[in-house]
């Protein structure tokens, strides 16, 4: 794996070249990008040592340009890991700025961007660091850590680097595409958010799914080298660079949509939290505030996922299940009545689920199941795709699987 390592101007700075020296037992090829402020923490000679390439700092530098331009450097990197990342490089990583060397490959890059943040509590707690936190990972940066416990500063709290073995660890846990993911060749549809119901032209039926969990399963697909196609119900999330979207609003667009499209398709992961029912007969004007009660008739929408289980040679069907109550008996349930290959179950409620960053997730299949703790839902979907192409594989044993051997098992319950 090729590393472009950037090394900002934290006090952690100074544990960068053991960082090298863990990244490179693991046999990855290390080029370091320093900010300024870095130079202030650590050497270059040190760095250079451990990584035996010629660190790199200056945007200006036209000597180490010639050798290899800023471009050729970003286009080189299967990852841009930044550890540790300041609050700092945070915001201009979020703002689009390019002032350095580091930013500048960060825009130009095509690769995944991993970044281990490490600062002061307060700092980190900070509301607008946590707001590019929170942008970072809508965006598909890996946040790694930061951990908790003591600080340079002599205070306690979140905001210490992860250690340098479990920065590591968690690079090469990524499921960074080398080209030869565990899903490459296959088609994936993915479902997810809400779905909006009309009561009238200005009122609808919906739910709280924001649609992060599809989302996050979308880049994890795509991260396995799968064409993903993403059919999504009305969400404030940006595209996932190599996903195709197709947006719609209703549960019968959506079920229309997945059916354009499914023909072919190795896998369906169905995320979203589609309308159980609609009202009959939508208004057509406003509806006026005359009556001291109303209403309102509803009938079933179409059920997508069950259409989908029951296709003859239809693709390996994996829903997802939201429950406040009896998690396991309604997931099995439904893993039974709507013949599905998997089942990912959820716990939602006020505080759980729902427009949340983390998650939980416990898993069932007809002979096993398997927990995950909970966790950023991009790393938990990482998780949860290894599964599904683990399970793909075993059910339908193609003969075509690729490096199954990479699932990690981290989190694993079984
Ligand atoms: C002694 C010292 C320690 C610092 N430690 C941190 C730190 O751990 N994390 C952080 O975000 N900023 C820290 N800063 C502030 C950054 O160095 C400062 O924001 C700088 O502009 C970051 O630039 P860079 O992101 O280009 O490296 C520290 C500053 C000083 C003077």
């Amino acid at each position: 794996m090729n590393i472009v390592l950037g090394i900002t101007g934290g006090i952690a700075a100074y544990k960068a070249p053991d960082l090298v020296r863990r990244l490179k037992e693991r046999g990855a090829d290390v080029q370091i990008v320093m900010t300024a402020s870095a130079e202030e923490f650590v050497t270059d000679t040190a760095l250079q040592a451990v990584s035996g390439r010629a660190v790199r700092s200056n945007l200006w530098d036209k000597e180490a340009e010639r050798a290899m331009s800023h471009i050729e450097l970003a286009r080189w990197a299967d990852v841009v890991l930044i550890a540790p990342a300041t609050a700092e490089v945070m915001a201009r990583i979020v703002s689009g700025g390019a002032p350095d060397l580091l930013t500048t490959i960060c825009l130009a890059t095509e690769a995944p961007l991993a970044l281990a943040p490490a600062m002061n509590h307060v700092m980190w707690n900070n509301p607008a660091t946590q707001a590019n936190r929170a942008v970072l990972e809508q965006r598909g940066v890996h946040i790694l850590g930061p951990g908790v416990g003591s600080q340079a500063c002599g205070e306690e709290g979140a905001g210490r680097m992860l250690e340098t073995d479990a920065i590591a660890a968690a690079v090469f846990d990524l499921g960074i595409s080398h080209g030869e993911g565990l899903l490459k060749g296959k088609k994936v549809v993915i479902t997810a958010g809400p779905t909006r119901e009309s009561i009238d032209p200005v009122r609808y039926i919906s739910n709280r799914s924001s649609g992060k969990m599809g989302y996050a399963m979308a880049r994890a697909a795509v991260a396995q080298d799968a064409e993903v196609i993403l059919i999504s119900g009305p969400v404030d999330l940006p595209a996932p660079p190599g996903v195709e979207v197709r947006e719609v609003t209703t549960a019968e667009q959506m079920y229309g949509a997945t059916h354009a499209v499914i023909e072919d398709a190795d896998i369906f992961i169905a995320a979203a939290a589609v309308a159980d029912y609609r009202p009959v007969a939508p208004a057509e004007q406003k509806i006026k505030k005359k009556r001291e009660a109303m209403t309102i008739e509803l009938v079933r929408c179409p059920d997508i996922l069950a259409s989908v289980a029951a296709l003859d040679g239809g693709p390996f069907t994996v829903g997802f299940a939201a429950e406040t109550e009896r998690l396991e008996e309604y997931a099995r349930a439904k893993l039974v009545n709507k013949k599905l290959d998997m089942i990912i179950a959820n716990r939602v409620g006020a505080d759980r689920g729902f427009d949340r960053d983390d998650n939980a997730a416990t898993v069932f299949w007809a002979a096993g199941e398997r927990q995950f703790p909970e966790a950023r839902k991009s790393e938990l979907a990482n998780e949860l795709v290894e599964l599904v192409a683990e399970r793909y594989y075993a059910l339908r044993g193609t003969g075509t699987q690729p490096r199954l051997s990479i699932i990690s098992n981290k989190n694993r319950r079984t």
